[in-house]
């Protein structure tokens, strides 16, 4: 029953060491895990919105072209059960499309833990979330998520939608998430785009007025997806979308649930011969054991001090994509913060950044085409780095296809290990834990196609510190984590001369510090909580740039008992900061107690 003990774990690895640092003057600790859920910071009596803070979409305000309603549907008692499959059927040809939005939208009332879901059309991913913890009165949210670049799928009739959300209702966890997915279709002359997420003009930072984009003004070159999806400036969808993901998908999702480190899951792909780009984009998200895999500390220290708890193995969780049993890429995922996560009043009505559309990560397989197009099979292969019980992952093969041939090559490549140095210190259950590693990554290779024969140089650099403290008898804990990613690419033509340079920086700070104290009352647990958190990604080629920094910061504290949340207080203060040569997003929320205090968006550029 891994969901069940996933979230039944869910609430920190931290309240089991609480519950195991009793068992030190108890014999009998008690077997389940504290289960949290109870209080709320709000005594609502009307349902209340929750939502994340994000980018707005280009189009937001504006009237699709056309709407598909694909699914209502209430997951109730789900667990174990086979997803939700519907047959998709595709928007009538007289409405024209360019861009496709699809909406999320969800309700729930009652007491229930936070869930995970993934929603697949033909078997290929289109969005990962996570849902938020109900309150009596209720609760209720909507993610709406550009998936244009899924276009060649979304056009396809006689394919079949898939919703998975298991969800356990039994007398105590009654709440029923009640889910409506729709796609709307939008032509890409009516879509306004407010900020620079059009590919391949060069535009001035003084030119901040709206782009109407037409098809003709810009040479066919749209690119909504870009915000916030920005590893490359991708000129168009893929002409095809092939699914890296299980083949069990009608009975269990399509995701591969990878339990341990030795776990390798793989697909065969045989691709067109005249494919001239291939982009791997990777959806994961962690749980059960190493849903806070960036507080495990290490084997030793859980063994030396007879914890029960399977939260260990060390804090360094990797992605790892393979070709044929060759590393070719790998990336840490964002840390995304579940609604239940560190402090379940933190999340009240703010989720944490990615919650309710967690990001997927791109890696570029162009620069390994040269191995993939000899019409003959070839195994892609992911795999978590260290990873305990247990991951969901799967990825998205993008291809593009040429109509002339295409040649390719591989002309030199190294993708190493990571290079890892481990520093695990401890006495009884104070400690230090402390992870550094790095890898740089350098791929030389051609593709020859209508566009020429283009080299490209591809350099990655990658950084990964995490730094663990346990103090006071373990009761107090200290996270420092920081990731960095820096990807150059130069592509040059047959004449030497350079058509791209792209230079991507990403970094993704993680700060934690908790204390648990003796309540007093009985029984009762006092911890105070703080998370600060970073997502921020930097795209430069030319004279076309975007940035992204998106800070949380929360504080708080709850009384805890046994399972429940008793009270508590907390703050969630977030900024999210967007500029590019055109133009700029920021936003301001500030929650206090439940209650969004200050919400501040604005498109001027300071
Ligand atoms: C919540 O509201 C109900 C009804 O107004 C009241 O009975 C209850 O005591 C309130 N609880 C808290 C924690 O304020
Ligand atoms: C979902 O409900 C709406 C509103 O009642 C309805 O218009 C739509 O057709 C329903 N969609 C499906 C797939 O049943
Ligand atoms: C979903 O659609 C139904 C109608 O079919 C509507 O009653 C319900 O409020 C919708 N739920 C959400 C979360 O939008
Ligand atoms: C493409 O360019 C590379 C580097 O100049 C060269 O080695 C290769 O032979 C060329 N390929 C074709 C098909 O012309
Ligand atoms: C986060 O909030 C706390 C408490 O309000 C404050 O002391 C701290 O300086 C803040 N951190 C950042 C990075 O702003």
């Amino acid at each position: 029953m891994p969901l069940q003990i996933t979230k039944a774990m869910k609430i920190t690895y931290l309240f089991t060491l609480i519950h195991l640092f009793s068992v030190q003057c108890s014999p009998s600790p008690s077997p389940s895990p504290p289960h949290f859920v109870g209080k709320h910071s709000l005594n609502n009596t009307t349902p209340q919105q929750y939502f994340e803070v994000t980018h707005p979409l280009p189009t937001d305000d504006i009237t699709p072209s056309c709407s598909v309603s694909l699914l209502n549907h209430s997951f109730a008692n789900t667990y174990g059960s086979p997803p939700v499959t519907v047959n998709y059927t595709p928007p009538k040809s007289k409405c024209k499309w360019s861009v496709a939005v699809l909406e999320f939208q969800a309700e729930c009332k009652g007491e229930q833990y936070d869930r995970i879901a993934g929603v697949w059309l033909d078997g290929v991913e289109l969005l990962r979330t996570s849902t938020a913890q109900p309150t009596e009165a209720g609760i209720f949210w909507k993610v709406r998520k550009d998936v244009s670049r899924y276009s060649s799928v979304i056009s396809q009739s006689n394919v079949k939608l898939t919703v998975m959300l298991e969800n356990i209702v039994n007398k105590d966890f009654t709440g029923v998430y009640d889910v409506n997915i729709s796609l709307h279709f939008y032509s890409a002359s009516s879509v306004r785009v407010p900020l620079s997420i059009v590919s391949g003009i060069h535009t001035s930072s003084s030119s901040r007025k709206l782009v109407s984009v037409k098809n003709n003004e810009i040479g066919g070159k749209v690119n909504v997806d870009r915000v916030l999806k920005a590893l490359y400036p991708y000129d168009k969808p893929a002409d095809s979308v092939v699914p890296i993901s299980g083949t069990n998908g009608v009975n269990e999702g399509f995701w591969f649930k990878i339990d341990d480190e030795h776990d390798v899951q793989t697909t065969k792909v045989k691709i067109a011969s005249k494919t001239y780009k291939a982009v791997l984009e990777l959806y994961v998200s962690f749980h059960g054991n190493d849903e806070f895999w960036y507080m495990n500390p290490s084997d030793a220290y859980v063994e030396t001090n007879h914890l029960s708890t399977g939260r260990a193995h060390g804090a360094y969780r990797e992605v790892l994509v393979t070709i044929d049993g060759e590393l070719v890429g790998a990336v840490v995922p964002f840390p995304v913060i579940f609604t239940g996560g560190i402090n379940p009043l933190f999340w009240e009505p703010v989720v944490s950044i990615g919650a309710f559309n967690l990001p997927s990560y791109d890696i570029d397989l162009t620069p390994f085409l040269g191995r993939l197009l000899d019409n003959k099979d070839h195994k892609i292969g992911i795999q978590i780095a260290d990873g305990i019980s247990f991951w969901l992952v799967d990825a998205n093969l993008h291809l593009w296809v040429d109509h002339s041939n295409v040649k390719a090559q591989t002309v030199s490549s190294k993708v190493p290990a990571m290079e890892i140095e481990r520093k695990n210190e401890f006495v009884l259950l104070d400690g230090e834990f402390e992870i550094e590693g790095e890898r740089e990554s350098e791929v030389t290779s051609w593709v020859s196609s209508s566009a020429g024969n283009l080299t490209t140089k591809y350099k990655e650099k990658i950084k990964f510190k995490n730094k663990l403290k346990f103090k006071d008898q373990g009761t107090k804990k200290e996270l420092d984590q920081t990731y960095k990613r820096k990807i150059k690419i130069k592509t040059t033509n047959e004449m030497g001369q350079v058509v791209e340079n792209l230079e991507v920086k990403i970094k993704y700070p993680l700060d934690i510090n908790t204390e648990t104290r003796p309540g007093l009352d009985r029984g009762t647990t006092v911890m105070t909580t703080q998370v600060e958190l970073e997502r921020s990604e930097r795209v430069s080629g030319g004279t076309d740039w975007m940035s992204l920094s998106h800070k949380l910061n929360c504080t708080g504290m709850m009384v805890v008992k046994g399972s429940s949340v008793l009270s508590g207080l907390a703050e969630n203060h977030q900024n999210y900061n967007y500029k590019d040569g055109l133009g700029c997003y920021t936003r301001k929320v500030d929650v206090v107690n439940g209650v969004v205090v200050g919400d501040d968006p604005s498109s001027i550029c300071s």
